[in-house]
């Protein structure tokens, strides 16, 4: 359970749109950064006391340390200037420069590319191309079917122009707008529903983008598998996170491997709870989105959750639970492993 905090240089920051910038992240001294595969993320410390997570936008360029362990020389985020930021976005476009120092945590991927697929889907809307860029990167290297879809209103919106360019055929570009205006070359539109119609076996869809767009998506795709859809949110969807979850109840979480039972106040999160006695579940998002503090459901035990997440299938909710936001069912018990 212990997440590594490493110090990385900011190499380089570029402006790729009007409102996308890539900061590329190395090892102060030039070492090595730990391995990653494609669909991990990385918590950021920012300016201000922020933590954001933010995905890691390229597949991982990979060389062996002295010791033989593999490593690469760079980290790379692509970073949307949000209006409505929290202050996260507004501190890394605005405080942070090229040479500065920032603390991030080691990779950790809770999306991941499900090697048993024959042909991996991958939809991204607007800044949620980066991690399925860097998850079309590596399927290109390792000569594996994809097909990228990416939604944005123009050219000029498009984060990582190049690197969609060096993937050829297997990029399909949906732009809402006309380049250049009106008299331009017109848009050029996907149609979701068409591309999701019929799901050949052994295809895998991944998506990732704003909430208008996973809906979207979800729709067309509801007569999918649910195992062979993948998806990641950057936010809670504002509809769901209301929908169905009753006002907070104090409730009583039980670890039977630990021996113990934790009361959890009304006002506080399963994870706040646990810190108070000096057990840390890692975090990163703290929405319900990332993954990252998920933890087995102790099988057996009495008490039912009350999942307020939106990283797990109905599947995964059977046997895990996401500690940062679910709770037990009406003021109940809760059990959890953890190791
Ligand atoms: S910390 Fe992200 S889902 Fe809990």
């Amino acid at each position: 359970m212990l997440d590594r905090t490493l110090t990385v240089r900011v190499a380089r920051k570029r402006r790729l749109t009007d409102e996308v910038t890539a900061f590329e992240l190395v090892h102060p001294w030039g070492r090595t950064l730990p391995a990653y595969e494609a669909g991990a993320h990385i918590d950021v410390w920012l300016p201000g006391g922020f933590m954001r997570p933010y995905s890691l936008a390229r597949a991982a360029d990979l060389s062996a340390h002295a010791d033989g362990a593999a490593g690469c020389a760079r980290y790379v985020i692509g970073v949307k200037r949000e209006p409505a930021s929290r202050g996260g976005s507004a501190s890394l476009h605005e405080r942070v420069h090229e040479g500065d120092l920032l603390a991030i945590g080691t990779p950790r991927n809770t999306f991941p590319l499900h090697a048993e697929a024959h042909h991996h889907l991958l939809l991204a809307g607007g800044i949620g191309l980066t991690p399925l860029l860097a998850m079309a990167e590596q399927l290109d290297r390792g000569g594996r079917p994809f097909t990228l879809c990416v939604f944005a209103r123009s050219r000029a919106h498009l984060p990582f122009a190049d690197a969609l360019a060096a993937l050829g055929s297997s990029v399909r570009l949906h732009l809402d707008e006309p380049a250049g205006g009106q008299g331009g070359p017109p848009a050029q539109h996907l149609d979701i529903a068409a591309l999701l119609r019929q799901p050949a076996p052994g295809t895998h869809l991944y998506l990732c983008g704003p909430a208008g767009f996973m809906r979207a998506v979800l729709d067309a795709a509801a007569h999918w598998a649910e195992a062979q859809v993948h998806l990641e949110y950057f936010a809670p969807p504002t509809e769901a996170a209301s929908a169905g979850a009753s006002a907070d109840e104090p409730f009583t979480l039980v670890v039977p491997g630990r021996g113990i039972e934790v009361p959890v106040a009304a006002d506080q999160s399963a994870v706040d709870a646990l810190h108070d006695l000096g057990i840390d579940v890692p975090t990163s998002c703290a929405q319900g989105v990332c993954g990252t503090c998920v933890v087995p459901l102790a099988q057996g035990a009495d008490g039912e959750p009350e999942h307020r997440d939106h990283c797990l299938t109905a599947t995964e909710r059977r046997s895990k639970v996401a500690l940062c936001c679910s709770r037990a069912r009406n003021g109940g018990r809760l059990a959890v492993e953890i190791p």
